[in-house]
């Protein structure tokens, strides 16, 4: 199976295809920055393709083929460039009441196994009673404490591992003014607006300061959860579930410290394209691969969107408060 389709544009290409095939297509150290969401069978099946990496019969088979893409990810990113991996614990079982696996864990190691340094992890906080309701995880349900709370679970935060790739970064990522821009739920108290894209010494950018407060936080608690892409006319009539998208606070996060404008953000997995939608929109060339048709056409509308500068959510509503307001 080569690339099935694509769709390649001055600040995007979008490959409907197998990331392993697209990937062996890109040459060596060029991609600035990848960021992504493994496909983990045990949380989702996206589709029936044995290609599929959530299609693995199991745990081992998976790490197994994604060895190959953590490889491959090396190979075409610039020398200590990063790449962030967007992931949680998962069950052993599917019953929610059993143990949990590492994954976050196995990660890292298979990482630095590879030649990448791990650097940074970042947890991403979830509501208890939100989870339940999405879930239905039966270790989460109050009824489960009053029954018998040794059965009793937790919210698992989200997590977004951060690893640097061996070698020299030739480039220096750069905030010659800080950062101008918050992606997040708090408000920015307003009498640091007038600090904002501060010329002067940078020790007295009280707007940047804040901002990278928040976001050098191990604990990320300020992410709008349903700041995401539209996804729900991508499914298809014998889907399961839904592709949850990724928010677009934690890519717009990592797009905007770990890369310049300009710079080519890559995502192997794309789903509809929220990490290609996010590095557009920041003015940053993004390129993408996915491998089920419906996602990569839904892709194709979102990302559209950001070049054409309109800000959509999934309820189709502005993305973003206007901070300067
Ligand atoms: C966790 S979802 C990514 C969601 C994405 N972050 C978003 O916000 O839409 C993982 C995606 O990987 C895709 N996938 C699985 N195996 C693949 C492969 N070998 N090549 C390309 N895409 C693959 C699945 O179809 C699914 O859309």
């Amino acid at each position: 199976m080569a690339v099935i389709d694509q769709r390649v544009a001055d600040q995007y290409a979008l490959y409907h295809g197998d990331c392993i095939e697209v990937m062996q297509s890109l040459p060596d150290e060029r991609v600035h920055l990848s960021v992504y969401s493994p496909p983990f069978g045990g949380l989702y099946h996206y589709s029936s393709s044995e290609r599929d990496l959530s299609n693995c019969p199991d745990y081992a088979t998976f790490m197994e083929h994604y060895r190959f893409v953590v490889r491959e990810l090396h190979r075409i990113t610039m020398p200590g460039r990063m790449t962030a991996v967007h992931c949680m614990d998962v069950p052993t079982s599917n019953s929610g009441c059993d143990g949990l696996r590492d994954f976050p864990g196995d990660i890292i190691r298979l990482h630095e196994a590879e030649g990448w340094e791990y650097c940074a992890r970042h947890a991403i906080w979830k509501e208890p009673l939100a989870v339940r309701l999405r879930t239905m995880q039966k270790n989460l349900a109050h009824a489960t404490l009053v029954a018998d709370s040794t059965k009793c679970g937790v919210a698992g935060a989200d997590y977004l591992l951060v690893f640097r790739r061996s070698g020299e970064n030739p480039v220096p990522v750069a905030h010659p003014t800080g950062l101008t821009e918050y992606a997040g739920d708090r408000a920015i108290p307003p009498e640091l607006f007038p600090f904002r894209g501060w010329q002067g010494k940078q020790t007295e950018n009280r707007f940047s300061h804040w901002i990278w407060r928040q976001y050098a936080s191990c604990f990320w608690d300020d992410i709008r959860v349903d700041h995401v892409l539209p996804y729900r006319e991508a499914r298809d009539s014998d889907d399961e579930k839904h592709v949850h998208p990724l928010q677009l606070d934690v890519i717009d996060r990592i797009v905007t410290l770990r890369s310049n404008p300009g710079e080519v953000v890559f995502t192997p997995f794309m789903g509809v394209g929220s990490e290609v939608y996010s590095a557009v929109a920041l003015g940053r060339k993004g390129i993408g691969a996915e491998l089920k048709a419906s996602y990569f056409r839904q892709a194709i509308r979102n990302v559209e969107a950001a070049v054409a500068g309109r800000k959509v959510n999934a309820e189709n509503h502005e993305l973003f408060r206007d901070q300067a307001a």
